[in-house]
């Protein structure tokens, strides 16, 4: 497969939206809108998602902590046409925000975004509560099991590791974690939530890779078949591995920017 050709589907999966879409809000959309997403993990999160489109992976896509959607709208980007997504956010209620991470958001400004950059907002259930309320048969009744589960929601010790545990509850055998700012200074909590996951509820999770802001959990079986899978489908102008290591036991791939980005259009 081509891996400049976010096009080459699989014969049995088609996705929801066009491929001339993604590559439009890949290239510009995402920098009309609000949030945090670093241009080399936007480039990870399509390859990945391509590579499950073209191994038949399927499942619901969604996201913990959308502020204004703009991670969340490259996951709808990627769903296929049978598969439902999911945003859980506290939106209005930011005094269930603990420690104010992206404060600032409102369920009706993250709709209106899917609709100005997609024109589209129906296939997405939408939780406005605190992750802390949402069950693991909440999610399953809602979307059933999950293929890409991004967390950006709370960043505390606590939130973090009730967050992971959510997503590993609802994952598919063949379904990707990812969890935002783990090597982020500024958000210790996250890897002390991360670390208190992995201490007590013995996953079945395995990191495959480490973005600028991200890194990639899948069941263990899967790790070596989507680091090999992200090698394939990832555009070296945007994203190169510059360094494999070790984290929590498992082979990783680290990524980072290229070091000549290509020119602005
Ligand atoms: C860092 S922002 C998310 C950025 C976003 N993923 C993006 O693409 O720009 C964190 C978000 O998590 C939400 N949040 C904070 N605590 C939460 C909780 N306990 N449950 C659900 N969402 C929460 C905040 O309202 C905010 O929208």
């Amino acid at each position: 497969m081509n891996p400049d050709n976010l096009t080459d589907q699989g014969p049995m999966l088609r996705r929801r939206f066009s491929a001339e879409q993604l590559e439009s809000y890949l290239a510009a959309g995402q920098k009309s809108i609000r949030g945090w997403l670093h241009l080399t993990d936007s480039h990870l999160i399509a390859g990945i998602g391509q590579f499950q489109t073209t191994s038949g992976f399927d499942g619901s896509l969604g996201e913990i902590g959308v502020l204004h959607g703009k991670s969340f709208i490259l996951l709808y980007l990627l769903s296929h046409a049978s598969e439902s997504t999911f945003a859980i956010d506290v939106f209005e209620q930011q005094e269930l925000n603990l420690d104010r991470s992206g404060h600032g958001t409102s369920k009706e400004k993250f709709l209106s975004n899917l609709r100005e950059c997609i024109g589209d907002d129906r296939h997405v259930r939408v939780f406005d509560c605190s992750s802390v309320a949402v069950s693991p048969e909440d999610l399953l009744d809602a979307v059933g099991p999950v293929r890409f589960f991004s967390i950006d929601g709370g960043h505390t010790d606590e939130l973090t590791a009730n967050d992971l545990t959510l997503a590993d509850r609802c994952l598919c055998e063949h379904g990707v974690i990812l969890v935002d700012d783990y090597f982020n200074r500024n958000w210790p909590g996250v890897s002390n939530g991360v670390h208190r996951f992995f201490e007590t509820r013995a996953p079945r999770l395995a990191p495959f890779a480490i973005g600028a802001n991200k890194v990639f959990f899948c069941r263990p079986d899967f790790a070596e078949e989507y680091r090999a899978g992200l090698r394939r489908n990832i555009r070296p102008t945007y994203a190169e591995i510059f360094k494999r290591s070790v984290f929590f036991g498992f082979p990783v791939d680290i990524y980072r920017p290229p070091v000549d980005p290509p020119a602005a259009p």
